[in-house]
């Protein structure tokens, strides 16, 4: 246990500095610890590599202190050990670290559910307009407003987030985040062609603007910065370049992109870069694939591509309601479990349609359901329960770089949770009474539920 005082407690006059300690020393003696009781499920490791992978404590407490876990004890124990200490009693429900979404466009949630387009129209008959919208940062601040809410409400605690080529749209986002101690990685887009005039950036007011953004937000309390090239296509090679002397710079900012989504895009890419082998080489010639680098979809990568992330560390983003909602096609999971690739679950919204991480655990069943009859030479593994929750959770929190402090119950992580009401809707309530094991709940659960399952949202020991 550590004392916090103010790291700027030298600049203070006497009697704020005297104020200051005595505030800090009260809140260190003082620091409530609270048991939250009820049903506690978390993950420790892949259900793909062990069968060791996740705790299940069915009336458990979660002991809670300062804003971090601090350990897990049965309900026998709450009784004969914990009885003068403060319980919230969720018993019934189940209790989940919160939900890590690894890809969303926040300046998309106003055009979530816009009809008829694959990926390349898609851009640009509802995106691009739509994204025009955040150079105010007035409209940017009333998005991010209703985009951290959204999260929260869907139970969702952290998040890799595109914001717009704006960078004032980065920060209306971080503002908000910050103000709400959320833990969250975003960026500004980085797009010198091949979009319309009015969203693009050039090579150095990309560099600026991403390395003013960085010195303003990147670890500061609970964000982090991601350099963000929209995908290979909206950057020149110069462009890619700059990004990478960011990255060299700033060793520990991520790097966040697409990667292989859609046929016409890889073509396309194929055209830019005639030089380059495949898609995901454009990136590794500009020095954009590494330890850090987070790319979305990643469908139509080969083995090759796959192993080569897997070498540096990278991960992909799988966005089943998005791959589905434009056509885009079917993500290989077994293929990324066989070259060793680290998967984390994201919504995509708005190509994707909804912001529950359940209803994304529910499509990329189907996904991959959907492999089973398309007659391709690999054995499609069908999606456990247990696997999509780890996905959603320890999974997403790994992609990211950020499983050292959120992600499961460890001792020490913060405090981001969430209790789930299995008995939500009167539907999940009639199915949850045949639903006899942990995986069957599970299964019901994401099949069914959405975000009136999140009964409560809690961040760093705070309930929202
Ligand atoms: N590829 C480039 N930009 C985008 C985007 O905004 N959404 C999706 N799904 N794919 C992209
Ligand atoms: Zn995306």
């Amino acid at each position: 246990m550590v004392i916090h005082f103010p790291s700027n407690l030298n600049s203070k006059p006497l009697l704020v500095k005297l104020f200051l300690f005595f505030t800090a020393l009260s809140n260190f003696v003082y620091a409530e610890t609270t048991i939250y009781q009820g049903d506690l499920l978390h993950f420790i490791n892949d259900p793909a590599e062990t069968d060791n992978s996740h705790q299940y404590i069915k009336d458990g407490g979660l002991i809670v202190k300062d804003g971090k876990f601090a350990g897990i004890v049965s309900a026998e124990e709450i009784l004969s050990n914990h009885r003068n200490t403060k319980i919230i009693d969720y018993r019934g429900k189940l209790i989940l670290p919160g939900f890590i979404d690894s890809h969303i466009h926040y300046p998309q949630t106003g055009m979530i559910a816009s009809h008829g387009e694959q990926l390349l129209d898609w851009l640009k008959e509802y995106t691009f307009p739509t994204e025009r919208k955040f150079s105010e940062k007035d409209y940017a601040k009333e998005v991010a407003e209703f985009f951290i809410e959204q999260l929260q409400k869907n139970g969702t605690t952290s998040a890799l987030v595109f914001g717009t080529v704006h960078p004032e749209s980065v920060d209306a986002l971080f503002e908000v985040a910050q103000r709400e101690n959320m833990r969250l990685i975003a960026g500004k887009v980085l797009m010198d062609r091949n979009a319309p005039e009015y969203l693009r950036d050039t090579p150095e007011s990309a560099y600026t603007d991403s390395k003013n953004l960085i010195e303003r937000w990147h670890n500061k309390d609970r964000l982090g910065y991601a350099i963000t090239p929209r995908f290979a296509p909206t950057s020149t090679p110069k462009q890619l370049m700059q990004a990478a002397k960011l990255l060299d710079e700033y060793p520990d900012v991520y790097m966040h992109t697409h990667v292989s989504e859609n046929k016409d895009e890889i073509n396309w890419v194929k055209s830019l870069f005639p030089q380059a082998q495949s898609y995901l080489d454009v990136y590794n010639l500009y020095g954009l694939n590494r330890d850090h680098s987070i790319f979305a979809h990643g469908i139509y990568l080969d083995d090759r591509e796959m192993k080569s992330m897997a070498m540096v560390g990278s991960a992909l983003a799988f966005c089943p309601t998005s791959n589905l909602f434009l056509g885009s096609g079917l993500f290989s999971l077994t293929r990324a479990e066989e070259t060793k690739v680290d998967v984390g679950l994201g919504t995509d919204v708005g190509a994707g349609t909804s912001f529950s991480m359940l209803e994304t655990m529910g499509d990329a069943y189907k996904v991959i359901q959907l492999q089973k009859s398309t007659g391709t030479n690999i054995k499609v593994k069908t999606l456990s329960p247990l696997k999509a929750f780890y996905l959603a959770t320890l999974g997403s929190a790994k992609t990211l770089d950020i499983d050292d402090k959120v992600g499961n119950f460890e001792i020490g992580k913060e405090a981001d949770f969430i209790v789930i009401d299995l008995e939500a809707t009167d539907l999940m309530k009639f199915r949850m009474e045949s639903a006899k094991s942990l995986e069957e709940k599970l299964f019901a659960l994401q099949v069914l539920g959405d975000d009136r399952a999140i009964h409560s949202t809690y961040i760093m020991g705070e309930k929202k």
